[in-house]
C-alpha cells in the first residue's frame, strides 16, 4: 500500500490505518472476542496495513493489551501509535467523563503523563511507542502549559521510549502552542464524508507546515459502510448512540445517499466502505484515514481500499451529495 511521511519524523505509515477503540470493548461498543480483535489486527498487517492506533482510555488498557498480544510476532511491521492524557488513577486533570465506575479526568501532567508511558510500554508489550499523541487537550480547570507537555514528552523521546510526538482533537491555536516548545508531527483529528468540518482550518493548518493528519471515524463507526440498516439498535451507552447520523430520520437519509453511489462501486470494482475510505484518504491535507475494525474480514476490507482511486469527477459528486445532506437533524 502507499505510504505518506508522518510529517519530519522520517517514519512512513499507509494510507489506510487500523484504529483499535472498538477492540477495547466495553460500554461504548459492547462485547469484544479477544482472538477475533487479535485475527482482525493479523488480517489488517498482511494485507499491508502498517499504522495501528489504540489509546489507554480504549477499554481502560485492555485495547493496548490485546495489541501488544497481536504485535508480538510481527512487532517491526507496525508503526504503533498510542495516546496519553486520560487518567483514571487519581484526582489530577479535569473531570471528562465518568463509565464503569471510574472517573475519567483530562491530564497533559507531566508526572501522569509518565506514569502512563510506562503502563502502555508495559501492556503493548514493547520498549518503544512510535507515535505517542496527546489525546484530549488541557482544560481551563487543569490548564497544564503546553510547553511544560511537550518538555515532557520530548525528554520521552531523548530517553527513547517514544520516537514522534502528535497531538489528537487539537485546535490550531494549541498547534501553535505545540509548535513553538518543539516538533509534533501528526494531528488525530474526526473527520468523515459527513463530518468535514476541520477542511476549515485543521487539515489546512496542517498541510501548510508539513503535519500529519490522521484522521478518524472516517466510516462514521460503520454507518458509512452501508452495512449497517434501520433495524440496528443501540443501547443509551454505545459510542454510536451519541452521533446523530445513526437517528432513525438521519439514518435514512444516508443510506438513501450510499445507494445512489452504487454505480461508483461497481465502476471500481470496490465495497461501500472503500468507496467512502478512498474518498477521504483522497482530501487534501489527509495523511491517513484511522479505519476501525474487529473482525479479519471488515479489517482486510478496509485495507483494499488503499488500491482504490478515485477520478476528480466521482469525488466531487459524492462531496455534492454529502453536502446536500446538510447537518443532521437533531
Ligand atoms: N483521537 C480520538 O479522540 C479518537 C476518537 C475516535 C476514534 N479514534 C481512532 O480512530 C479509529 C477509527 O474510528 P472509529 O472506530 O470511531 O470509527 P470508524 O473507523 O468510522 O468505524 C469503526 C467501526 O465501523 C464498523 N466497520 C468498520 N469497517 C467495517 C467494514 N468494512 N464492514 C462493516 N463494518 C465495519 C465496525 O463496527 P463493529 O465492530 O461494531 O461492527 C468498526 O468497529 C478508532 O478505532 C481509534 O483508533 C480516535
Amino acid at each position: 500500500m502507499a505510504t505518506r511521511f508522518l510529517g519530519s519524523s522520517g517514519i512512513e505509515v499507509t494510507r489506510v490505518g487500523l484504529g483499535t477503540w472498538a477492540i477495547g470493548g466495553g460500554p461504548w461498543w459492547g462485547e469484544t472476542d479477544d482472538a477475533e480483535s487479535i485475527r482482525a489486527i493479523h488480517a489488517a498487517v498482511d494485507a499491508g496495513v502498517n499504522l495501528i492506533d489504540t489509546a489507554p482510555a480504549y477499554g481502560f488498557g485492555h485495547s493496548e493489551e490485546v495489541v501488544g498480544r497481536a504485535i508480538q510476532d510481527r512487532r517491526d511491521r507496525v508503526v504503533l501509535a498510542t495516546k496519553c492524557g486520560l487518567w483514571w488513577d487519581d484526582d489530577t486533570g479535569s473531570v471528562f467523563f465518568q463509565q464503569s465506575g471510574k472517573t475519567v479526568r483530562r491530564s497533559l501532567d507531566p508526572r501522569t503523563i509518565r506514569i502512563e508511558v510506562e503502563a502502555s510500554l508495559r501492556r503493548l508489550g514493547t520498549d518503544r511507542i512510535d507515535l505517542m499523541q496527546t489525546h484530549w487537550q488541557a482544560t481551563p480547570e487543569a490548564p497544564t502549559p503546553i510547553a511544560d507537555t511537550m518538555a515532557c514528552l520530548m525528554r520521552l523521546r531523548d530517553e527513547g521510549k517514544i520516537r514522534a510526538i502528535g497531538v489528537s482533537n487539537a485546535t490550531p491555536a494549541q498547534m501553535d502552542e505545540y509548535l513553538a516548545a518543539g516538533a509534533i508531527v501528526s494531528c488525530q483529528p474526526r473527520y468523515s464524508i459527513l463530518d468535514r468540518s476541520i477542511e476549515a482550518d485543521v487539515l489546512p493548518y496542517c498541510q501548510k507546515r508539513g503535519i500529519a493528519t490522521l484522521v478518524y471515524s472516517p466510516l462514521e463507526q460503520g454507518l458509512l459502510t452501508g452495512k449497517i440498516g434501520m433495524d440496528r439498535q443501540f443501547g443509551a451507552e454505545a459510542a454510536r448512540h451519541m452521533i446523530p447520523w445513526f437517528r432513525p430520520e438521519n439514518r435514512r437519509r444516508v443510506l438513501d445517499m450510499l445507494a445512489r453511489w452504487e454505480d461508483l462501486c461497481d465502476r471500481h470494482a470496490c465495497s461501500m466502505a472503500q468507496l467512502v475510505i478512498a474518498w477521504t484518504v483522497a482530501q487534501p491535507g489527509v495523511t491517513c484515514a484511522l479505519c476501525g475494525a474487529r473482525r479479519p474480514e471488515d479489517a482486510e476490507e478496509n485495507a483494499g481500499a488503499g488500491s482504490v482511486h478515485l477520478d476528480d469527477a466521482d469525488m466531487a459528486r459524492m462531496r455534492r451529495d454529502a453536502e446536500a445532506l446538510g447537518q443532521p437533524g437533531t
